[in-house]
Parts: structure tokens; sequence; C-alpha cells
């Protein structure tokens, strides 16, 4: 693998990016960038301001006020509350305009001492267009589903499973036919089944990023 490289991963909620990031961040020392944690933190911002999230007005006017957002995956910002609030905030051109501009320059800023791994929804086909290998996540809503309730109960969460997955419909519908850069796979990503055991999963991408 080359210096520097930029590796793009997108998919559906809870496909498993995350672990596979943070999988390929230490195998291949590379920094991870989590948007949708950033997407997760701005929505707890704007609700505990009392924004109103159903007013693209109003966001757009708090924006003004918000210089900075922190990249820690504090524990609170996984609960599925914050999950509906930010993919409700994640339909607006202005907040995707704030979020990309904040990952645009930490990449820039960063990617001559490091490369970077960058998971989300829109990251191959809208943020970072020119990187260097796309990934596209794909896992049925069961698995997805089954995989989201265990996670919230190793962590200490309530959780009911087929509210889960009715969730996690409704954020895959809300991801897909928003009108900005909806949930797509990027025409020149490779479409990573993860349906199966988490080695089969990191050993199609291991071969993929050994040849870059
Ligand atoms: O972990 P999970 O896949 O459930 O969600 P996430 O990646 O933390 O993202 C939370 C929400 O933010 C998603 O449902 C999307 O609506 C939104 N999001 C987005 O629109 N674009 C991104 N690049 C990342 C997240």
């Amino acid at each position: 693998m080359r210096k520097n490289v930029l590796i793009t991963i997108d998919g559906p909620a809870a496909s498993g990016k995350g672990k596979i990031s943070s999988y390929i961040s230490k195998k291949w020392k590379l920094k991870h960038l989590d948007s949708g944690i950033l997407y997760r933190a701005l929505a707890f911002r704007l609700l505990k301001n009392d924004i109103n999230l159903e007013s693209d007005n109003d966001i757009k006017k708090s924006l003004k006020f918000i210089n900075k957002i922190s990249f820690r995956k504090y524990k609170q910002l996984r609960n599925e509350n914050i999950s509906k609030a930010a993919s409700k905030i994640a339909i607006y051109q202005s907040v995707r305009n704030f979020i990309n501009k904040i990952q645009q320059n930490h990449v820039k800023e960063n990617i001559k001492s490091n490369g970077f791994v960058v998971d989300g929804r829109d990251i191959g086909s809208k943020v970072f267009k020119n990187a260097d290998l796309k990934l596209y996540i794909e896992v049925n809503e069961q698995n997805r589903a089954k995989r989201r309730y265990k996670q919230l109960i190793d962590t200490g969460e309530k959780s009911i499973y087929p509210k889960i997955l009715k969730e996690i419909k409704l954020r895959d519908y809300k991801d897909r036919n928003r009108k900005y850069s909806p949930l797509v796979i990027p025409n020149d990503a490779f479409v990573i089944n993860n349906n199966g055991s988490f080695s089969d999963t990191i050993e199609q991408i291991n071969k993929l990023i050994k040849d870059l």
C-alpha cells in the first residue's frame, strides 16, 4: 500500500462500517474519521439548544453560531433518539455543507502526515470523490437490526428487536430518498458483502488495500 491513501466506506445504518473502519485504521495505520458522529454530535447540540429540527431556517441560523464540532465518540451519541435526530437533520443541505467542510478541512490538514479511512453515507459519492479506494458495505436488514440490537444491549441500553428493525427501515428510507446526497453506491466503489463472518469481510477488503 502507498503512503497517505484515502479510503471511503459507505453503507446503510448498522452495516458494520464503524467496526470495519476501526479495523482498517489499526491494521493499515490510517486515521479514522467517522462522519456519522459529526451528524450525531450536531443533532445532540441542536436538541440541547431547543432548536426545532423540522425547521431548515432555525437550523441554518443556529449553524452560524457553531464553529466547532467534536469528533469524540461519546456513548450518549449512539442512542436511538440521537440516531433518529441525526438522520432528521441530515436531509438539509445547510447541515450537509457544514459537515462536509469540517471533514474536508480535517483531511486536508492531516493527509500529509497520515492516510485516512472515512465512513458514512455520501463519502465516496460526494465528500471525497477522488478517494483512492471506495467501498460500499452491504448487509440485509434483519442482520443489521440483530447486530444493532446486540450492540445496544451490550452497552447497557434498553432495546427491543422489532422496534430496532422498524427504525432501521425508516432510517434507510430517509437516507436513500432524501434530496441532497442520498445514500447510493458510488459508480467506482467495490461492493463488500458483510452478511457473513467478519473475517470473510476483512479478507475481501485487505486484498483491495494491499494493491493500492
Ligand atoms: O452507525 P449508523 O450507521 O447507525 O449511523 P451513523 O453512521 O452514525 O449516522 C447517523 C445518521 O447520520 C445516519 O442515519 C444518516 O442519516 C446521517 N449521516 C449522513 O447523512 N451522512 C453521513 N456521511 C453520515 C451519517
